[in-house]
């Protein structure tokens, strides 16, 4: 039984593959799964060796495998929980492709490890390191974990790698990672916006609803009332209701 966390497991199916979960740990990453398949194949097609950091439980990296975009996949995450319970999916699903780690960023990778693509969900909004230590999933202190990410991840790619991260507009602008990409041997290639059939738009309506603050409802409020700022206040309102945007860089070779 882990440490501190009741058995609660839940289940999710890609393509057959039952990946294993529990709520505590689930840091959103089931409401990328599609747009991470999508953007894969476009970009990239089908690639050999894949990381999931910061996995959780690696919904993103596990469904890339399920659905045949990656024949070998990589998991990193700091809590040794999120770690057991991909090993519970390794096993349970007979997988000899994978491999996990409990890493401080890349602190346990081996020397020799080599990825074609890295994905990953991390903590979207930047904190005290108090506030980290109740909260990883959510917290990035100073920035510490986006900032040892890019400058520790050129030598695990390979040489026509790329990295693809998911972030949050409520947390971030892509302005601060262009910055840290472009001093770490890499090429900021582009941001990328996530679509959205209807009921993809519906249920993420459905959820900011429930975790609507006062600041978002002034925002709106604004928006309606300031037409000179029209441009500007579209932005936040649109950024309000489809937070989520992609970063995707390169090796430099
Ligand atoms: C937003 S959650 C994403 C979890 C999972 N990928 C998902 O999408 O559900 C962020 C994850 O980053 C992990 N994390 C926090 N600090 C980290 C660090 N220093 N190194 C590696 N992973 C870290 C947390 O344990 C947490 O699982």
């Amino acid at each position: 039984m882990m440490e501190g966390l009741k058995h609660n497991w839940q289940i999710v199916k890609y393509n057959g593959l039952k990946i294993y979960y529990l709520p505590a740990l689930d840091g959103g990453g089931r409401d990328f799964v599609h747009d991470y398949q999508k953007l894969v194949k476009q970009l990239f097609g089908k690639v050999d060796k894949v990381c999931e950091f910061a996995s959780g439980c690696g919904f993103i990296g596990f469904s890339l495998l399920a659905s045949g975009l990656c024949q070998k996949l990589c998991l990193i995450d700091v809590n040794p929980q999120a770690i057991k319970c991909c090993i519970k999916t390794i096993k349970s699903n007979g997988l000899k492709n994978v491999t996990a780690y409990v890493c401080d960023v890349f602190d346990k990778i081996p020397k020799d490890a080599k990825w074609d693509l890295v994905v990953g969900n991390p903590p979207h909004f930047n904190g005290t390191l108090k506030e980290y230590q109740r909260n990883k999933i959510l917290i990035d202190p100073g920035w510490r974990i986006h900032k040892e990410f890019y400058k520790g991840i050129s030598r695990f790619l390979s040489n026509k790698g790329s990295v693809l991260l998911v972030e949050n507009f409520k947390g971030s602008s892509p302005k601060i990672w262009q910055k840290i990409i472009n001093k770490n041997h890499l090429s900021f290639v582009k941001t990328i916006l996530p679509k959205r059939n209807f009921l993809q738009k519906f249920k993420e309506i459905i959820r900011i609803i429930y975790s609507l603050k006062w600041q978002d409802f002034k925002n709106a409020f604004s928006f309606y009332k300031t037409r000179q700022r029209k441009i500007k206040n579209y932005k936040i309102l649109t950024q309000m209701f489809s937070p989520h945007y992609y970063v995707w860089s390169k090796k430099n070779i």
